[in-house]
């Protein structure tokens, strides 16, 4: 619980807008999520794309979790961390010839192989290299997630994974070759998941492969079943992690898998805010907006996805400034407002259409569940610095991520032309 008493205090200490993140809640999320599991073996793979401050990291390593990466400098980051490597795994659509050659190097758990052409890279890389290259296939299940087409990933149109029938093919040719080591196999059908019937039915079309492959003497140890579920931004309903986790051990019907997951969103969305500061607010005609020092580069989801994040008001400035006479808008006040930020486009809001109350230059705004996607989508677009991130851990503050200057922001870039 993140008070507005600390809100308050954190925005004077280190000025808005800030990520401030509840890491008691996030260990609360994460013990969730295991003790659903464990029944059987099985690894908390933390989704780094979610958010990958290294801070955030290393508190998740202490709490034994593993990391999911999805590009090799999230490997990177698990590393320095301290995830262990033997509980990182890589996937990703696009994986080039040195990223394979690095998590080799590495030696972490398994990559995640998302087409045959990289299959065939990853075997030659590990050839060349005379190593064993430890993989696990993305089998793209057509299930429909039924989710943000966006962030919707397990149907044949999705660049993701490979189909069940191409897996096989793939699991027998690597199990025929020297330098492959098939140990699992993958699936992850979308993110923002609130219903957990295309999970299972997904689980139960991959569990089948699994059997058939048993037929032909390949033996996988892991499951690696994915992130996606799915959190309360406003009133979803959600899925139960209980009830997800016993459909994911009946699906498997016996056979003795290690389990793998990787929630992203789960064990960070709800647990961190982004706070900013009302600059202003203006009227165009019967139109309301309250403009923020925060935008859409340090939080991109609702210009992206139309994503709708609650948000709370704290009034600060009780000075309210005497408008003259002559500048005054004709309208009353109006209830319904934009909240938006200072970037140059139209999409660049943070709500739309909300009741607000009136608000005073000085005023906070909170936007909330801003854990999972917030910072690490954010961009420097504008010329914006990152903000700065602030973890509250038993009570105690700390910062995490310092704000961006300017210096920061044109750090490697060369001013001159030269003669
Ligand atoms: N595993 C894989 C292979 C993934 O692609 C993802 C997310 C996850 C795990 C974690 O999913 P989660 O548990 O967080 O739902 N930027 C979007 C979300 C993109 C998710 C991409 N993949 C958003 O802001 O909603």
């Amino acid at each position: 619980m993140i008070t507005n008493d600390s809100i308050i205090k954190l925005a004077e200490k280190y000025n808005t807008p800030l990520y401030i993140y509840d890491f008691n809640g996030i260990k609360n999320r994460v013990l969730e999520f295991k003790k659903a599991f464990k029944a059987r073996k099985s690894i908390l793979c933390y989704a780094l794309k979610a958010n990958s401050n290294l801070s955030l990291l290393s508190y998740l390593a202490k709490l034994d979790c593993g990391g999911d990466c999805v590009s090799i400098n999230e490997v990177k980051r698990a590393l320095k961390a301290g995830m262990p490597k033997y509980k990182i795994i890589y996937s990703g659509v696009g994986k080039t010839d040195d990223d394979i050659k690095e998590a080799l190097e590495l030696d972490i758990l398994f990559i995640n192989v998302e087409s045959k052409m990289e299959l065939l890279r990853i075997e030659s890389i590990a050839e060349s290299m005379k190593k064993d290259a430890r993989i696990s296939i993305r089998v793209n299940p057509d299930v429909d997630a039924k989710t943000h087409p966006y962030i919707s990933t397990g149907l044949k149109e999705n660049k993701f994974g490979v189909d069940m029938d191409t897996a096989k093919a793939m699991y027998i040719y690597a199990n025929n070759s020297k330098y492959l080591n098939p140990i699992g196999i993958h699936f992850h059908i979308g993110s923002q998941i609130l219903d957990s019937t295309p999970i299972m039915q997904s689980a139960e079309k991959v569990i089948d492969l699994v059997f058939g492959l048993l037929a032909l003497k390949i033996d996988l140890k892991f499951i690696d079943i994915g992130g996606g579920i799915g959190i309360k931004y406003e009133n979803e309903q959600t899925i139960d992690l209980y009830s997800y986790a016993q459909g994911i051990l009946k699906a498997l019907n016996g056979l003795d898998l290690s389990i793998i997951v990787e929630p992203g969103r789960y064990i960070v969305g709800n647990n961190g805010i982004l706070i900013s500061k009302v600059i202003y607010e203006k009227y165009n005609k019967n139109k309301r907006f309250c403009i923020i020092d925060a935008a859409m580069n340090d939080l991109l989801r609702p210009a992206l996805y139309n994503a709708k994040h609650s948000i709370k008001h704290i009034s600060i400035n009780k000075n309210t400034i005497e408008i003259p006479q002559l500048l005054k808008d004709k309208n009353d006040f109006i209830n319904k407002a934009d909240v938006v930020g200072p970037i140059c486009e139209s999409g660049d809001y943070l709500a739309k259409d909300i009741s607000l109350p009136p608000t005073q230059s000085g005023d906070l705004i909170i936007i909330e569940s801003a854990g999972a996607y917030g910072f690490s989508m954010s961009s420097n677009y504008n010329s914006r610095t990152k903000c700065a991130e602030v973890a509250i851990i038993d009570g105690k503050e700390k910062l995490i991520r310092k704000r961006e200057n300017f210096e920061d922001l044109i750090a490697n870039e060369e001013p001159f032309l030269g003669e």
